[in-house]
């Protein structure tokens, strides 16, 4: 199945032939690790989200969405730590140029065995010279000291040059869920405990970005902020593990596939830190994290900004500021993933014996950017039949339309793109108005009324 036959590079390919992805400003030969979704991207990535925000925020009567603005105050960073201390370590070869994080050359020269998380930078830094640790593209050893590099994209407003803001990009999307506590709070009078949700762009200067849309310097995130008493914090965390796991079974993912990794090192304020690895063809690597931040953001912003974040407790008529359990998901990340774990090849053999291969992606129906294929058996015969379907069909679900091929052909592009039925308009529909609906993970076929046709699909594309 997937894990044998897929590596990253057919991964791309595939994406790239079919149109999922494509290289970012392709005809001006691209610019480094940025990725454009094409016609079945961005479908599929929509899907993704839809997915996400119907479990989290359509399913909960106590969380909310937000949509904050990327560009925020400068102060914003300041509370969060981020102008302070969103840096990696960077150190470049001297030689070449090139430049590179030490905890990633370190990971790989140890294949793993040694976790620089816990490591300083002059333990980081003895470390490449013990080991002996050369440059990956020109194989010398001539490196610069480490030095922290922050990850922040800057910009600047204002109208005149003397005028101008230094502003920033945002890294994360989170902050925009712990400015607007008190907005989200008052408005919809929610009690403690109660969740923000927000789904959006956040860019990183990464220093080694790669492997596809796995990191990249603008991707998209999606995350959970969970307001709570600190005595609840221990129990509300244990439970974001578990959604944010069965989130990823419902999604269709393999149990093996997943593993959670608990954090070695924890940042100063938080009391608990994990996140859910998932096998990639790169192997096992970070798709989301859960983390119980205690009350440090609310309370890093009420220092900064002035404004008090205490809820006042109706019940216990008692003070605090919350605590907040985050969970936060990358969208292209959790797409990437989707896209491995769809990823098939399957030997086929038919009734005469002879062997032939389809590359099928058994997406999530719920994910699939087309959800019905319509095939006109010949297009001069039932071609404009097959256009009234089409235009009833699409009005409940995105559909596409083929009528160039053989059945068979036209069969094995829907399977590659992940379309979970294809819908023939065959001689008989035009005598008494029923089709066939072939079936892409079992290949059976059904024969149905036109009539049943969008609840029998509604009642198999559905994310519970
Ligand atoms: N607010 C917490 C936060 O941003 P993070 O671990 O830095 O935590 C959360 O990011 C998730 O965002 C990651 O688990 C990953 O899925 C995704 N992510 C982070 N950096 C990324 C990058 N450069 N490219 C793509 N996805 C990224």
């Amino acid at each position: 199945m997937s894990r044998d036959c897929l590596t990253m590079d057919k991964l791309v390919s595939h994406c790239k032939t079919v149109g999922f992805v494509y290289p970012g400003s392709d005809i001006y030969g691209g610019l480094a690790n940025t990725w454009d979704y094409g016609p079945l991207g961005v479908e599929l990535k929509n899907n993704v989200k839809r997915s996400w925000w119907k479990r989290f925020v359509q399913e909960s009567t106590a969380t909310f969405g937000v949509d904050a603005a990327i560009l925020m105050n400068s102060r914003v960073w300041d509370a969060s730590g981020h102008t302070a201390s969103f840096n990696d370590p960077k150190l470049d070869c001297k030689s070449c140029k090139t430049r590179y994080r030490a905890d990633t050359l370190i990971e790989e020269h140890s294949k793993g065995a040694v976790n620089p998380d816990t490591m300083t930078y002059e333990e980081m830094g003895a470390y490449i010279a013990e080991h002996h640790v050369n440059c990956p593209r020109c194989g010398n050893h001539n490196w610069t000291a480490i030095r922290q590099f922050n990850m922040m994209f800057s910009t600047s407003r204002g109208v005149t040059e003397e005028g101008q803001d230094l502003i920033y990009l945002r890294p994360e999307t989170a902050q925009g869920e712990f400015v607007n506590f008190l907005n989200v709070q008052r408005t919809t009078r929610a009690k403690v405990p109660f969740g923000i949700a927000q789904i959006g762009k956040s860019f990183r200067n990464e220093i080694t970005p790669g492997n596809f849309i796995f990191r990249t310097i603008e991707f998209e995130q999606m995350e959970h902020q969970w307001f709570c008493h600190a005595d609840d914090g221990a129990r509300f965390y244990e439970e974001y593990k578990s959604k944010a796991w069965q989130y990823l079974i419902d999604l269709g993912f393999d149990e093996s596939e997943l593993r959670f990794k608990d954090h070695e090192k924890l940042a100063h304020y938080a009391a608990a830190a994990c996140d859910i690895n998932y096998h990639f063809p790169i192997g096992w690597s970070e798709l989301n994290g859960i983390h119980n931040r205690t009350d440090y953001d609310l309370t890093r912003h009420q220092e900064y900004s002035g404004k008090s974040m205490a809820y006042l407790d109706p019940v216990t008529n008692t003070r605090f500021v919350p605590s907040v359990i985050e969970y936060s998901i990358g969208c292209d990340r959790l797409l990437l993933a989707v896209l491995c774990a769809a990823y098939d090849e399957e030997k086929l053999v038919d009734d005469k014996g002879r062997e032939d291969t389809r590359v099928v992606m058994h997406f999530h129906p719920f994910l699939a950017p087309y959800k019905v294929a319509i095939l006109p058996l010949q297009k001069k015969e039932q071609g404009s039949k097959a256009r009234e379907v089409f235009a009833t069909l699409s009005k409940h679900f995105m559909c596409t339309f083929d009528d160039t091929g053989s059945i068979g052909k036209r069969y094995r592009r829907q399977d590659q793109i992940g379309t979970p039925f294809c819908l023939t308009v065959d001689f008989d529909t035009l005598e008494d108005d029923t089709v066939t609906l072939r079936d892409r993970d079992s290949m059976e076929q059904i024969r149905l009324p036109l009539s049943e046709v969008v609840d029998y699909v509604q009642s198999r594309i559905q994310f519970n």
